[in-house]
């Protein structure tokens, strides 16, 4: 993966699910960025409802990884091979905006976390590394992992390690015209 991308478009489509790690540790300034780039994420009403912690101690990890391999089939064997194993955690964040979106029923939180996990793994991706986010895990194994109060909610994991394959894969994707749509008007002009 190339180190020194530095426009956006690019970068959306370095970022990729790796699934298949080098066990070479990661540099804590290349990690304290990716969790810069989280931080700064928008969130409703800037509650900002998220812990990122970071398990690179290998007993915390494995047991994050052993949460991760969920259901009968398993899935996700691959986390075991990443150095590092992130979980996000949902806070109680700015309760009126909670609720307020509980009663609107939208989960804020849930969005806030979202961003602030996409912001994570771009900017891993500009880093050189590669992420996959994991929604497919045990929670009370996390819970119990993290000790964690009952008012932290585990949502995703996040593994990050460097990529042991360079290829960046083409994303398969619906189609612009079958995701999103134009109501013509004075709004757009066709100029670039
Ligand atoms: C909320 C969420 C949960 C996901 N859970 C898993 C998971 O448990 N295991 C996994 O291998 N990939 C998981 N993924 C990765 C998706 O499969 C992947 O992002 C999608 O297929 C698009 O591929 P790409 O990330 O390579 O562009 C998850 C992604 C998101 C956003």
């Amino acid at each position: 993966m190339n180190d020194t991308l530095s426009s956006f478009p690019k970068l959306v489509l370095l970022r990729q699910s790796v699934r298949e790690y080098r066990p070479d540790p990661i540099p804590r300034k290349r990690m304290d960025r990716c969790l810069e780039a989280a931080r700064l994420a928008p969130s409703a009403n800037n509650g900002q409802p998220w812990e990122f912690v970071v398990a690179a101690d290998q007993t915390v990890r494995k047991k994050l990884v052993k949460a991760a391999r969920f259901g009968l089939l398993k899935e996700n064997p691959f986390a075991a091979e990443a150095p590092v194993m992130v979980a996000v955690i949902e806070t109680p964040g700015h309760r009126p905006t909670r609720w307020g979106g509980y009663l609107l029923g939208r989960n804020f939180p849930l969005m806030d976390l979202g961003m602030a996990v996409e912001n994570f793994c771009l900017q891993a991706a500009a880093e050189g590394l590669g992420t996959c986010i994991l929604g497919l895990f045990v929670a009370g194994e996390v819970r119990r992992a993290l000790k964690l109060p009952l008012s932290r909610r585990p949502r995703l994991l996040i593994t990050v390690g460097w990529p042991a394959v360079e290829e960046v894969r083409i994303k398969k994707r619906r189609l612009i015209g079958e995701m999103s749509r134009y109501i013509e008007g004075k709004g757009i002009i066709n100029a670039s």
